[in-house]
């Protein structure tokens, strides 16, 4: 290859200039195993365009040299460092003018595309006049900065309108989400699908022929126009209500907002994008957002790379936590076997894997190769074979012990034995074992599919290495792992239930239910706390209350346990707190004159952040990020407040202290601020 005149001293970048004169821009970020859209990678780019505007080649190909994909986005952390919110619009023009510098080449670019491309990296292959993406599972394309509470600001918004259309385009960036290239094809996101080894020759006989593009259809253009915006945008705020309250995620209200008023123009729409785009970064909603991104990577890093990766993992227990981890871990790639003590009941987990497949995998070739790997195992033959044996048998202290005396000697010398126990102490379980350092709890959420979080249970026994060997196990099924002490409620039950409690107690004071549960949304939560407890099921929340009870100072509401007694155990029952239809619960609107107590969401609310503080003094978790991060995916707590801790620390210690202080005053002993309180006070003391 001839380099020519080409500057072939970057960092990030490598350039290539072959026979035909079409230049190739390989992005190889340095240090990193991820590219992203630094500023010294923008940099380098910015020189390099420049340089093609100079001397323009035939063609200009833009692709990447990492194995994972071709830009996963903007460097995030930069965003969380602007001085003021004109140093980050002056950082997003930059951005603009360099993606302009593409667009505005004097010969045709390519973005060729495999693996994630999305956020930055989609803007800058929409400024690319071709897209060319592989056809390959991996492939994920989008823009998903409403996520972190912006929106694309780098000309996205403009050139994926003018791509895409109105609707489609709009609603890639207001859901976030992400998709496969044939399906980025249909909506016209990139031109091309195809399978890896034709993807450099397909751009070759691109940049030899350029094919003509074709315009957006007339009605899909028509739907940009001035005289219908407002009605679609009506329409489209109305959808987003249902999802995101504007004074909490501001960011699909803004981009919405920027299409309606300036789709006619657009240099002004680029130069209102970024304006936008500045004000929404600086705000705490974005802020917040960027932190809950960075917790989850937090997560993500712990546990280490596997060599030997676990292959069979062996599951005693098929009831509903039992049958949805061993439906989850074979959608994740393994093998798993399945035991019980009756056949009905794995006939019913294979029933719920395969619901649970059909709704992921959609082709029925991946759904049956899945299910083949899951397999019945009444006897428990398999267990012999086992890597991992994960206990999610009744909750019962002496039927577990019980269970682990019979299994210890069939399983491996190194198995990994794991408990989904939600309450019992791990020191009691393991003392039935031989080997005590084998047992870790792996503590997960229901729904399985859904809920992102498992609770790494570390015993007093459980040895450094395989508390390790869980973490990465967690990781490699697609979860976040969070390592938490053998305590009662361990981190997030434990927070969790005060909270559940309060909004009991405040049903028995006659406060409706539809209210509470509307102050916790409010606030920012997914669902309300009566809402959530009919979910989960009363029994369920009763018995976590019992045994949290016997540990901690609360008081078990009369009403949740009648309600017990009766069998109205929630949504399960169609009868709990509410009565439910089609599975939704029937909410009854408080009367025109109720004026709910002033206090009601502190009092809610407080209870958790008490108890959060209570968990750091005890050392449940290690640090207050990874308390905030237990509870943002424990328990959906409002994503855009960054954590129950950030959550204090942006009201103030101090401010948070003295309401609790009174709520006691008023309401009693429950609200007593814990003795970890006094860390926290002295910490915003010393930070002024
Ligand atoms: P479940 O009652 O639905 O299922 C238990 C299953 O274990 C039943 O199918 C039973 O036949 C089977 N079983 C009992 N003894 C057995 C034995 N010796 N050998 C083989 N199979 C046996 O219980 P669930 O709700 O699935 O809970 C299981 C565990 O998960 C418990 O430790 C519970 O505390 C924990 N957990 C439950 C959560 C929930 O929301 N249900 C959430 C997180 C943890």
């Amino acid at each position: 290859m001839d380099t020519g005149m080409i500057n072939n001293t970057y960092k990030h970048w490598r350039l290539e200039q072959d026979e035909e004169n079409f230049v190739w821009l390989h992005l190889d970020k340095a240090d990193s195993t991820t590219n992203t859209l630094s500023e010294a990678v923008l940099t380098e780019l910015e020189d390099a365009l420049n340089h093609l505007h100079r001397q323009p080649p035939r063609g200009l190909v833009i692709c990447s040299a990492k194995k994972n994909g071709f830009v996963a986005g903007a460097d995030i952390n930069e965003f969380t460092h602007f001085e003021s919110q004109h140093a980050a619009l002056e950082a997003i023009q930059r951005g603009q003018r360099i993606f302009s510098l593409i667009e505005t080449l004097n010969c045709p670019s390519i973005a060729l595309i495999h693996g994630y491309c999305l956020g930055g990296g989609m803007e800058m292959a929409l400024a690319c006049r071709y897209r060319i993406a592989e056809d390959s599972p991996q492939t994920r394309l989008g823009l998903p900065e409403v996520r972190l509470g912006i929106h694309p600001g780098f000309g996205g918004t403009v050139r994926s309108l003018e791509a895409a259309g109105p609707l489609t385009a709009l609603n890639i960036m207001l859901t976030g989400r992400s998709f496969s290239a044939r399906a980025a094809k249909k909506m016209r996101l990139v031109h091309y699908a195809v399978p890896k080894r034709h993807l450099f020759n397909a751009a070759r006989s691109i940049l030899r022929k350029p094919p003509k593009q074709t315009p957006l259809p007339w009605w899909m253009a028509l739907l940009n126009h001035r005289l219908l915006r407002p009605w679609i945008a009506k329409y489209m705020v109305k959808t987003v209500a249902k999802k995101a309250i504007r004074a909490h995620y501001p960011a699909p209200y803004a981009l919405i907002d920027l299409w309606q008023h300036y789709a006619d123009d657009r240099e002004q729409m680029l130069r209102e994008e970024a304006a936008s785009v500045a004000s929404l970064l600086v705000g705490k909603t974005a802020q917040n957002l960027i932190r809950v991104f960075n917790l989850q990577d937090t997560l993500k890093n712990l546990g280490r790379e596997q060599k030997n990766k676990p292959k069979y993992v062996h599951i005693i227990g098929g009831g509903i936590m039992g049958g949805d981890i061993a439906a989850w871990c074979t959608l994740q790639g393994y093998e798993v076997s399945i035991q019980d003590r009756e056949h009905e009941t794995l006939g019913r987990v294979i029933k719920r894997a395969f619901t649970l497949y059909k709704k992921r995998l959609k082709k029925p070739y991946l759904i049956s190769t899945t299910l083949d790997r899951l397999m019945p195992d009444l006897p428990g033959h398999a267990l012999a074979r086992a890597d991992i044996v994960i206990e999610a048998i009744f909750e019962d202290a002496e039927v577990k012990r019980q269970l682990f005396r019979e299994i210890e000697p069939q399983m491996k010398n190194d198995a990994l034995l794991c408990t989904n126990t939600s309450s019992i102490p791990l020191e009691i379980l393991a003392e039935a074992l031989e080997k005590p350092e084998r047992l870790v709890g792996l503590h997960f959420f229901n729904p399985v599919a859904k809920m992102p979080l498992i609770e790494i249970v570390c015993g007093q026994n459980s040895s450094d290495d395989n508390i390790l060997r869980a973490t990465t196990f967690a990781k490699s099924i697609s979860r976040l792992p969070l390592p938490v002490t053998s305590s009662p409620g361990f981190l997030v039950n434990r927070v969790l239930m005060p909270y559940l409690i309060e909004a009991v107690v405040l049903a028995e004071e006659g406060v409706p239910l539809k209210v509470i549960d509307d102050e916790a949304v409010e606030f920012g939560m997914p669902m309300g706390p009566i809402e959530l407890a009919d979910t989960v099921g009363l029994d369920i929340c009763l018995k976590v209350a019992d045994i949290l009870a016997q540990n901690m100072d609360i008081n078990v509401p009369e009403q949740l346990r009648s309600l017990v007694d009766r069998g109205q155990l929630g949504k399960k029952t169609g009868q709990g707190f509410y009565s439910f239809k089609k599975g939704k619960p029937l909410k009854t609107a408080a009367d025109k004159d109720y004026i709910p107590p002033v206090d009601l969401q502190e009092r809610l609310i407080l209870r958790m952040v008490n108890e959060v503080i209570a968990c750091l003094r005890d050392g449940v978790v290690e640090t207050a990020d990874l308390a905030d991060a237990g509870i943002i995916f424990g328990t959906g707590f409002a994503p855009f407040r960054g954590g129950p801790v950030h959550y204090l620390q942006d009201r103030g210690a101090q401010q948070v202290y003295k309401m609790l202080q009174q709520l006691q005053r008023r309401y009693g002993q429950r609200f007593t601020p814990d003795a970890g309180w006094q860390q926290w006070l002295e910490q915003e003391e010393v930070n002024g």
